[in-house]
């Protein structure tokens, strides 16, 4: 364990190799080989407070990890849950329960958190590898080597969407001379999605190309994804930024002090509507009220084609109520929570909103920029 201040924390980026941590790149998810193969991650639940790495032996830990919010973001968790599916796999090798050890986890994990659609298309991606494929290697062999892609397909995904981003970063600074001023949403950097980030790839980059950006981190109440984390990593890369609540960014908009909006997203739907923590739907209403263009960043593996309609169809998850009666914070060493809220109070805690793809100027993912449309995503499947 590495135990640093929020302030002193030795830590910068290298976008080729993950972050830097003293000595040690770091990615949020990797694969430790060797004879009981384990799968290390970087404990969300502590930061930015403490650093601390956590293990997954099995498919239990993988679980857990997910619904302590240990792990969080889309991407990330189903990189979580399809490392829940090697370790059953490894863990049952050779035994003759093997299949219905790892049928079971499949059903337990893609349950875990109902929004994030790639958890679920993860998980049988590997079941499948599995269970179906025909191949001489035994079942955890296979689950291996489609793990092992899935980590660097979602790393290079997320590489791409950077690459993509960047252009319509490079092209507002071109346009207004200035700095880049970027609104975003909870937590879409490189903790969430093994490296880069979806909605920070782009900012990584232009800021690595000299590009002058500065970025609104909205705190993302309940959980503060937004302060806890993205602050946190932009801090470690050095660019500019600052935390404001989440009733602030329509003001500032009207200020004229935000150029674009750019968010991650948890599903988004055939038609275009995009699922993200709470509170983006209203950014984007701001947004489109003030001529703000409002991209979403994302893997096409978040795409869910089979669903036809966001804002009807994605399931919303309801999370504890604990979450909007407490908050959670440091006092001298220790991470404490406390009460805001007296129990009498009855209180609601969506997890995510719907934006429709109306009020959405355009995706970016790793195979292109498209529009937000039934069209524009069917593009995103042909080839050229
Ligand atoms: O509840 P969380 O923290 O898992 O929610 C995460 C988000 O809503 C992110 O913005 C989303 O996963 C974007 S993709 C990195």
């Amino acid at each position: 364990m590495v135990n640093f201040g929020y302030s002193n924390c030795k830590l910068t980026i290298l976008l080729a190799h993950g972050m830097k941590i003293g000595d040690k790149h770091y990615r949020s998810l990797w694969l430790e080989e060797g004879e009981t193969p384990q799968i290390r991650y970087i404990d969300q639940a502590v930061l930015p407070f403490r650093f601390e790495t956590g293990t997954l032996h099995t498919p239990e830990d993988a679980l857990l990890a997910i619904t302590e919010m240990k792990v969080r973001g889309a991407p990330l968790i189903g990189a979580v849950a399809a490392g829940g599916i090697f370790l059953a796999a490894y863990r049952s090798a050779g035994k003759n329960h093997q299949e219905t050890t790892v049928r079971k986890w499949a059903g337990k994990l893609k349950q875990a958190r109902p929004t994030a659609v790639n958890l679920r298309v993860m998980v049988d991606r590997m079941a499948d590898h599995v269970l179906n494929a025909f191949s001489p290697e035994s079942p955890e062999e296979r689950a291996r080597k489609e793990y092992m892609k899935i980590l660097e397909g979602e790393t290079e995904a997320c590489r791409m969407i950077g690459l993509h981003g960047l252009e319509i970063l490079r092209d507002l600074h071109r346009k207004t001379g200035r700095t880049v001023n970027i609104l975003t949403h909870c937590n879409a950097g490189w903790l969430a999605c093994i490296d880069y980030g979806t909605a920070t790839a782009p900012i990584y980059l232009a800021h690595e190309r000299n590009i002058p950006v500065h970025v609104w981190v909205d705190e993302t109440r309940p959980r503060n994804q937004g302060a806890r984390l993205t602050a946190w990593e932009l801090q470690q890369a050095g660019i500019p930024h600052t935390v404001i609540t989440d009733n602030a960014g329509g003001h500032l908009m009207q200020k004229g002090c935000v150029d674009v909006v750019l968010v991650g997203s948890d599903c988004t739907t055939r038609n275009g509507d995009v699922a993200n923590k709470i509170g983006t739907y209203l950014k984007a209403l701001a947004a489109r009220d003030n001529g703000i263009p409002f991209y979403v960043a994302l893997p096409v593996s978040s795409i869910d084609r089979e669903m036809e309609n966001g804002v009807r169809n994605i399931p919303v998850e309801e999370r504890s109520g604990e979450e909007v009666r407490l908050i959670e914070g440091l006092d001298g060493e220790n991470l404490v929570r406390v009460s805001i809220l007296s129990e009498e109070h009855p209180v609601s805690n969506p997890g995510f909103d719907v934006t429709p793809a109306r009020l959405v100027t355009a995706l970016i993912t790793e195979r292109g920029v498209c529009e937000a449309t039934e069209g524009g995503i069917a593009s995103l499947f042909t080839d050229p």
